[in-house]
């Protein structure tokens, strides 16, 4: 599955709205009852108003109904920016799979990714 995750994230990267930048990020979020949410980054003239594909797909999957624990793994195209590995954490994935800077594929948890993360008390 998390192969799976991150070809379904390769596919939809195609979808991304990245007309300033040119670089399509896909994600792919699995949730724990089966159901994959896709998400794509889309930009904005206004430089800083851009969404992640992380973002996007996560959004996706609360919009639907989801909250931390739901989800299980997501698949990116990417290696997760900063901001994204603080709600990668937020929304508590086991797994998290992406192509690296070294083209090969890998997986994390989030708090591998974003070692003593900042929480809310
Ligand atoms: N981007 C993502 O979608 N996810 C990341 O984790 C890293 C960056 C997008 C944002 C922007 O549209 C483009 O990649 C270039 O920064």
């Amino acid at each position: 599955m998390t192969d799976e995750l991150y070809e379904r994230a390769v596919a939809v990267a195609g979808r991304a709205y990245a007309p300033y930048s040119n670089y399509l990020v896909g994600a792919a979020v699995l949730a724990r009852d089966g159901r994959v949410f896709e998400g794509v980054n889309v930009e904005n003239a206004a430089y800083p108003l851009g969404i992640c594909a992380e973002r996007a797909a996560l959004s996706r999957a609360v919009a639907d109904g989801c909250r931390p624990g739901d989800l299980e793994a997501i698949g990116i195209t990417a290696a997760p920016c900063g901001g994204c590995r603080q709600w990668l954490y937020e929304f508590r994935l086991e797994r998290v799979t992406f192509r690296n800077a070294g083209g090969e594929v890998v997986t994390y948890t989030p708090a591998e990714l974003l070692p003593e993360a900042w929480e809310l008390d």
